[in-house]
């Protein structure tokens, strides 16, 4: 190495000790003719001082020292004096008198500070790895690293063993677009980039591998959001002859390792989890908190109160297929402006309002129409007390449920219920098989492989949509951190999901004929899951947007700024790929 030691490890023992240094000038200070430097590299930053009376060809040089030039320096540690130790620095105690200095590289003013906030995230997105060097930065793509080696270590101690699965693969539908790449060698023809390594994973379990897990690269072609990019990474995994539990036991280990693992770190230590993971059906999910990831770091729960709106006088409720109630304490405290503010929110997510009620008072639509004994009954089964407010989903069961939902979020946001600091996991299992889609349609819930709950199997095709799935959802503080199923290894129970699906026998064959080719050679019964990796490492760094926790991400529009891709092809290239750009 051309260093003897990092940016970070320097300590008062070294004292005495002729050192080099080898970094980026973090920033730079002439204190009247004392030159102060701190070098910065991925260790940390160590205070280098040029004086003139102790190295004048030093000193003389560090005057033309700028920011972020790359530096290897020589000199003696020595004490930073009385008085004069940062607290705040690893380092803090010492500094190293420098003796000899070569400059490394130059570098231009940056577009930004590497110590400040920036707020232009294109101008990041665009000088990237100048970006990386910032602190944020550093430590997230550590914390992914350590991540990612508790993962393979754990799957590995645990018989899974860790295979790669193709790129360049056939279509794997699994609800989204996917992106395409022309062969050149087959005109016409396409590999897909796969979604996931769905029915690879399961191809491998046909294939004898047993416990497979990998931490795979996936492709999608859809709309970006904070928690979402076009390419990104899960930590997935297969078994064989394994039952439901043994894989949440599988998934739910890795969650106790990691974070066992990370609490030795001090900053850590409030993650730690123990124990079973909470579960919830899916109907539960729903049904008391009005969404499929369920934020239980705080436990305010709806009340279906149904039956009591049948003949409340209401005229909304009473036609309501269902009816749900959230009644929250401290209601005094909720303005009328968040109170619009929230039905907004609720109008959005498919509500045509959202009712309230303030208990004891006269106020709103619901207190003015409503009987008398609803107000009493409705009191009496949401131990609502004066003072409290009472909100209200009304509508199909999805326009009753998942308003309220938002509604509740909002509600722990206010109150300081949604805490950074807490870990609060849980299961949804038991999700619908099918779900319309928007075209009407009847489409796969989750993907079309996972195994139909075996109490509904008779409902199949006559009410495909009161079918529940045994797939299940791990769900952290309302993030859907990962997601997985029993998978169909009959054949014959494949074919007849496809066909639900509105798939005709042609259709079938093209697109999965070589899933079904494969079941008929000795499938064993399997399941798996897959799990965000950038997801959880977002949630462990405390960051708001997964682009935070990826060396190289998209932006918004699903653009590299900095490689600038997608790009303009050479003609050439083109034609040789069999490809003819139309013009919009
Ligand atoms: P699913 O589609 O639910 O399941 O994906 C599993 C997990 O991957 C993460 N994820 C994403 N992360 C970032 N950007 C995206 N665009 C994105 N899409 C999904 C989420 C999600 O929970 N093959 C099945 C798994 C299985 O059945 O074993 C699958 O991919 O955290």
């Amino acid at each position: 190495m051309l260093r003897t030691h990092t940016c970070g490890e320097l300590r008062s023992k070294q004292i005495g000790k002729e050192v080099t240094l080898c970094g980026w000038v973090h920033n730079r200070r002439d204190h009247g003719g004392i030159i102060f430097v701190d070098l910065r590299d991925r260790y940390g930053l160590t205070q280098i001082v040029f004086d003139p009376k102790s190295n004048k060809k030093a000193h003389s040089l560090a005057e033309d020292v700028r920011s972020e030039w790359v530096l290897a320096v020589t000199g003696k540690v020595r004490d930073r004096g009385e008085g004069l130790h940062n607290k705040n620095l690893d380092t803090g105690g010492i500094e190293v008198i420098i003796s000899e200095i070569e400059v490394l590289n130059k570098a231009k003013t940056p577009p930004f500070e590497i110590d400040g906030d920036v707020k232009n995230d294109d101008l990041r997105m665009e000088y990237r790895y100048l970006d990386l060097r910032r602190e944020r930065m550093q430590k997230n793509l550590k914390l992914r690293h350590e991540v990612c080696q508790v993962v393979r270590e754990y799957f590995s101690k645990n018989d899974f063993l860790e295979i790669e699965t193709p790129i360049l693969v056939k279509g794997t539908p699994e609800g989204s677009r996917e992106y395409l790449v022309p062969s050149r060698i087959h005109p016409g023809k396409f590999y897909v980039l796969p979604q996931s390594p769905q029915q690879l994973k399961q191809l491998l379990m046909v294939g004898g591998i047993d416990k497979y897990f990998q931490i795979a690269r996936c492709f999608r072609d859809e709309d970006l959001r904070g928690d979402r990019q076009p390419e990104f990474t899960q930590f997935e995994i297969e078994m064989s002859f394994a039952t439901e539990e043994d894989i949440l036991e599988a998934v739910e280990g890795s969650f106790h390792e990691l974070t066992a693992k990370l609490a030795k770190d001090k900053q850590w230590q409030k993650f730690l989890v123990k124990g079973k993971f909470p579960r919830l059906t899916w109907q539960e999910a729903m049904e008391t908190y009005g969404s499929d990831k369920p934020d239980l770091r705080f436990d305010l729960k709806f009340t279906d109160i149904t039956a009591e709106s049948k003949k409340c006088g209401f005229g909304i409720f009473e036609k309501s297929e269902y009816v749900f109630a959230l009644r929250v304490e401290k209601g005094a405290e909720i303005s009328r402006k968040e109170i619009d503010d929230w039905t907004e929110i609720a109008r959005t997510h498919g509500a045509g309002g959202l009712a309230w009620i303030r208990v004891g008072e006269d106020s709103g639509p619901v207190a003015k129409n409503a009987n008398p004994e609803f107000i009493k009954s409705l009191e009496k089964k949401t131990n609502g007390k004066k003072g409290d407010l009472i909100f209200f989903g009304a509508g199909s069961f999805e326009e009753a449920t998942v308003p309220l939902g938002q509604v509740r979020l909002a509600v722990g946001e206010k109150f300081g219920l949604r805490s950074p600091d807490e870990f609060a996991f849980v299961w949804v299992t038991d999700f619908p098989l099918f779900l319309k889609n928007d075209q009407g349609e009847i489409a796969s819930a989750h993907h079309p492989f996972t195994r139909p709950h075996p109490e509904d199997l008779a409902l199949l095709t006559k009410e495909p949509l009161k079918v529940r799935s045994l797939a299940f959802d791990i769900v952290l503080n309302g993030n859907e951190l990962g997601g997985g199923s029993m998978r169909i290894h009959e054949p014959d129970l494949q074919h007849q999901i496809f066909e639900v699906l509105g798939m005709n026998e042609k259709e079938i064959q093209m697109k999965f004929g070589h899933l079904l080719k494969a079941f008929q050679y000795g499938c064993p019964p399997h399941g798996g899951c897959a799990m965000g990796l950038d997801r959880v490492v977002m949630l462990l760094a405390g960051e708001p947007n997964i682009r935070e926790v990826i060396a190289f991400p998209k932006n918004a529009s699903a653009q590299d700024l900095m490689l600038g891709a997608p790009s303009v092809m050479p003609d050439k290239e083109i034609r040789e790929q069999n490809i003819k750009i139309v013009e919009k």
